[in-house]
């Protein structure tokens, strides 16, 4: 690519970091057009099903949130020892945790961590290789009934997963790799042309609550941006393709998680 159109590509993605605000009058979103609400979360596809706890009690070995903040850095190597359920769940719970639904015919999740307009446009997969009790595979959360759901083995998962996200091998060998996807029309429902801004916005609170929460409970947490969209896409299921359905779904941020020695 030249530097010219180079440029002009960086002008045009520069312009979503801005509030819209050209020619706003014109622009009428699906909800105030009248039309139906997408759906809180993407319904179960899972064959299998895996309670949760939501009782962190015996989890937690770090309850000094200045220390916590003062450990927090990016970690890359992990011990071979086991995840456990319970501190697996806890990580779910405090990255996408859903601690009420609220409203009648306009409904929303209020959850762990704020997200512009409590659209909460994410859903959380796992590639498990280590946690106490659970076959290595891809994982889906429910978050609103805190339960995970075992979608599918996937053959050479660390190399593949590896492959999919730069040739990153702490993450594809991490005992769990935690990926965020984007639905974003459950926020353009609402927000439109500004709806695509808060998703970003909101993923940096689902990965920082990750962060904080694996300090607490002597794990350790590395962000991942670095991935290649239609291999990523392709390990969960999913089809990169830009298109407008309302189910429209793909990567947008990870994470690699295990134990701290
Ligand atoms: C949006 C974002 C994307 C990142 N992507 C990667 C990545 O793909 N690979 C990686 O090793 N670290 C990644 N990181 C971690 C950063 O490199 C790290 O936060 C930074 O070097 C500062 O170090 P600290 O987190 O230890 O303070 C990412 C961090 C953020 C916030």
């Amino acid at each position: 690519m030249n530097r010219e159109i180079n440029k002009l590509k960086i002008m045009e993605r520069r312009e979503m970091m801005k509030a819209y605000d050209e020619g706003e009058e014109d622009i009428i979103g699906d909800q105030s057009a009248g039309l139906e609400q997408p759906p809180l979360e993407k319904p179960s596809i899972g064959t299998e099903f895996i309670p949760l706890t939501k009782d962190f009690e015996n989890v937690i070995k770090n309850n000094d949130f200045l220390n916590l903040l003062n450990t927090r850095s990016s970690k890359r190597k992990y011990s071979n020892k086991s995840i456990t359920k319970d501190e697996l769940a806890f990580l779910l719970w405090a990255t996408q945790g859903v601690k009420n639904v609220i409203g009648n015919q306009r409904k929303a999740t209020i959850r762990t961590v704020p997200s512009a307009g409590a659209r909460h446009p994410f859903e959380t997969y796992l590639f498990i290789n280590n946690v106490e009790g659970l076959e290595p595979g891809l994982y889906h959360y429910l978050a609103i009934d805190h339960k995970l759901e075992f979608l599918k083995t996937i053959d050479h998962q660390k190399e593949q997963v590896s492959e999919a996200y730069g040739e990153q091998t702490f993450f594809g060998n991490a005992p769990v790799g935690f990926v965020w996807t984007a639905v974003p029309y459950r926020s353009e429902w609402r927000y439109s042309l500004d709806a695509q801004k808060y998703a970003l916005l909101d993923a940096g609170h689902v990965c920082q609550n990750l962060y904080l929460s694996c300090e607490a409970i002597g794990c350790g947490a590395c962000a991942i941006g670095a991935y290649e969209q239609k291999l990523a896409d392709g390990l969960l299921g999913l089809d990169s393709k830009p298109n407008y359905e309302k189910e429209n779904e793909f990567v947008i941020y990870a994470a690699a998680v295990g134990k701290i020695d």
